[in-house]
């Protein structure tokens, strides 16, 4: 039975609008390079979760399976987890889940595994942050009291995640870290009268619908492309980190949340990211490789370690009240450091970072907007070592910044710096999602867009070989770039950084393999 039909019968506006073809939300995420987790929800619990797979879409032979089908209080649904495991690296298998709730999803779909790490030739990955629900429950071309016009999208304008959908064979994977589907606007959403009013005790239902609603649309890019997650506040709990109703003078808080929708409740059950192959904690922080980059997910809304409060524990900046989700002392700051000194540059010259908040900005230095105590806890580690590319969001605009470390400007720009450089994008889209860069706009910036611009768009990272690296901003309305820049890399400088011996070893292979005869030896200066 389909959870929509519950709805249609309490709330039959928020059911028309999910469409009551609810999908169902197949997402891939790499385990490895030898493994891929294949997750699905389906309206009950499924007592052995399997996905049946194979080399070529005829020939599903094998059969992986798992005991994995959890849901929480108020969610319509069980999320199946089930990791197929023994892969070959840079390889595409054909699968199918089972059971899955409608007939018309039983032709196999397919994924490729991780690229080997250590494998030189060139790929490019999408990045997201701050991607909601497109269409009747999110950003649409209209929206309620007091949104501005340019957040709206035009007549016929294409959203991101169609943008992305159409441009599946330009990136390996998808990372979206944080701030996902923006079911937490959901009251704010009735409240400017977009969506139909219901009860407080009934938001639950519009929360899970916008929910389903988003995962149903991004079935289009992930369940053919790998979808890597991070927490952002808007996963914490459903009130938006307080809620305001100026008509009625109220500001709400978490406490009319129910359980199944704190403590980042969903984010847990619908993803199962690999931090248990990188000694990370669940989908909050973990880390993996991809050809010739090294990925780290950083969680910037809890855990922040070293007596710094999380933005979104209680007591935080953004009154979302949860619980931090790792009860060892500063296990993420102790767990970075590890992940990057153990990162073989040899294999993995790039190591790219990325975290939901940014502490680089052109906007006020004011909490909650920018996160000062991730750079107090995070920055040392990062400019320790020698990472390349730190991404962030959480502010819904972008712009890209210079390589920096410590608030100076690197004065060799991209060409060939010791400091990592940033940028952010948090312009992805959501019910109305831009917002203004502000002035003066800090010295460290080198390229913006904002509200003012009425442009949506993703982040594409292209690895051209170990020296090369170049981020472009894809207009989602049109797919062309709009901002592209590249970074140089000599590869001796940054090896020297961490904490190696008297020599490095680099690896820059060749355009077309692993490049093993190219190895050499350079020295320290
Ligand atoms: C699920 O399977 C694992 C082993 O794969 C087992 O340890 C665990 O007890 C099982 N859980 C349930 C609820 O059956
Ligand atoms: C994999 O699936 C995608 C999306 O359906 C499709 O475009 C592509 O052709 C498929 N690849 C192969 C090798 O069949
Ligand atoms: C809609 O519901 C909210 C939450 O109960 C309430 O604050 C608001 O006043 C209602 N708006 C209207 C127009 O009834
Ligand atoms: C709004 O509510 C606060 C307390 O909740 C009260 O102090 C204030 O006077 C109210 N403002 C108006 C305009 O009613
Ligand atoms: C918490 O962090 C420690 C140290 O990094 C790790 O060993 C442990 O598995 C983590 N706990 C959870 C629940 O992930
Ligand atoms: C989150 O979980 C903690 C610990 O279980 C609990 O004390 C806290 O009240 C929860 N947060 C919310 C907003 O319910
Ligand atoms: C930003 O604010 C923090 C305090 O929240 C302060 O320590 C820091 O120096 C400020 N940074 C800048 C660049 O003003
Ligand atoms: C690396 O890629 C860049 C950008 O495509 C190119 O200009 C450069 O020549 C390449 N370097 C090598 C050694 O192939
Ligand atoms: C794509 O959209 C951008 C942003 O509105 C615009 O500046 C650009 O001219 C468009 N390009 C094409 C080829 O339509
Ligand atoms: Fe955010």
């Amino acid at each position: 039975m389909k959870a929509s039909i519950v709805f249609a019968a309490l709330l039959p506006a928020v059911a028309a609008a999910s469409g009551q073809t609810a999908t169902s939300q197949i997402r891939l995420a790499y385990h490895g390079d030898d493994g891929m987790m294949v997750s699905w929800n389906t309206a009950g619990h499924v007592e052995r979760p399997t996905v049946r797979w194979g080399a070529s879409a005829d020939k599903l032979h094998n059969t992986a399976s798992s005991n994995v089908s959890v849901t929480y209080p108020t969610s319509t649904t069980y999320n199946n987890h089930v990791l197929i495991s023994g892969l070959a690296p840079g390889h595409t298998y054909f699968y199918l889940p089972s059971p899955l709730p409608h007939a018309e999803d039983a032709k196999p779909y397919n994924f490729t595994t991780s690229r080997k790490a250590g494998d030189k030739r060139p790929f490019s990955v999408a990045v997201v942050v701050d991607l909601g629900t497109m269409g009747r429950l999110g950003l649409t071309t209209s929206a309620g009291t007091g949104v501005a016009s340019n957040n709206m999208l035009k007549p016929g304008e294409k959203n991101t995640i169609d943008s992305l959908a159409s441009s599946l064979s330009g990136f390996d994977f998808l990372w979206h870290p944080g701030d996902i589907a923006y079911a937490d606007y959901w009251l704010k959403e009735e409240i400017q009268g977009f969506l139909p009013n219901t009860t407080i005790a009934d938001g639950h239902r519009v929360y899970e619908a916008i929910l389903n609603d988003f995962y149903d649309e991004m079935t289009a890019v992930t369940a053919t492309r790998p979808y890597m997650v991070g927490p952002g506040n808007h996963e914490a709990n459903c009130d938006n980190g307080g809620t305001t109703d100026s008509a009625h003078n109220m500001t709400y808080s978490a406490s009319i949340c129910s359980p199944g929708q704190t403590n980042f409740t969903g984010f847990k059950n619908h993803f199962r990211m690999p931090s248990d192959v990188s000694g990370g904690t669940g989908n909050f922080w973990y880390s993996f490789n991809s050809g010739m980059a090294h990925f780290v997910q950083l969680d910037t809304e809890t855990d922040l370690g070293h007596g710094f409060v999380g933005p979104d524990e209680a007591g935080g900046s953004e009154g979302e009240g949860a619980a931090p989700v790792n009860a060892t002392a500063n296990a993420q700051a102790a767990w970075l450091a590890a992940d990057l000194a153990a990162v073989d540059r040899r294999a993995t010259p790039w190591i790219v970072v990325a975290g939901h908040r940014p502490w680089y900005l052109s906007h006020k230095n004011v909490t909650g907007s920018v996160c000062w105590s991730c750079k107090d806890v995070f920055e040392p580690l990062l400019v320790k070592y020698g990472v390349d590319l730190v991404l962030s969001g959480h502010a819904h605009l972008y712009e890209r910044q210079a390589p920096l470390a410590d608030g100076e400007v690197d004065p060799k720009g991209l060409d060939n710096p010791s400091a990592p450089w940033y940028i952010t994008n948090g312009a992805a889209g959501h019910y109305d999602g831009l917002d203004a860069l502000q002035s003066p706009r800090q010295a460290y910036r080198r390229f913006g867009l904002d509200t003012a611009d009425a442009v949506y768009g993703w982040s594409r990272l292209t690895f051209h070989n170990c020296t090369h690296l170049t981020h472009d901003f894809v207009a989602s309305k049109n797919n062309t770039v709009l901002d592209s820049a590249t970074l140089y890399k000599a590869r001796s400088a940054v090896e020297h950084r961490a904490a190696s011996p008297d020599s490095v070893l680099t690896d820059c292979g060749d355009k077309n393999g692993y490049g093993k005869d190219d190895m050499r030896r350079i020295p320290v200066r």
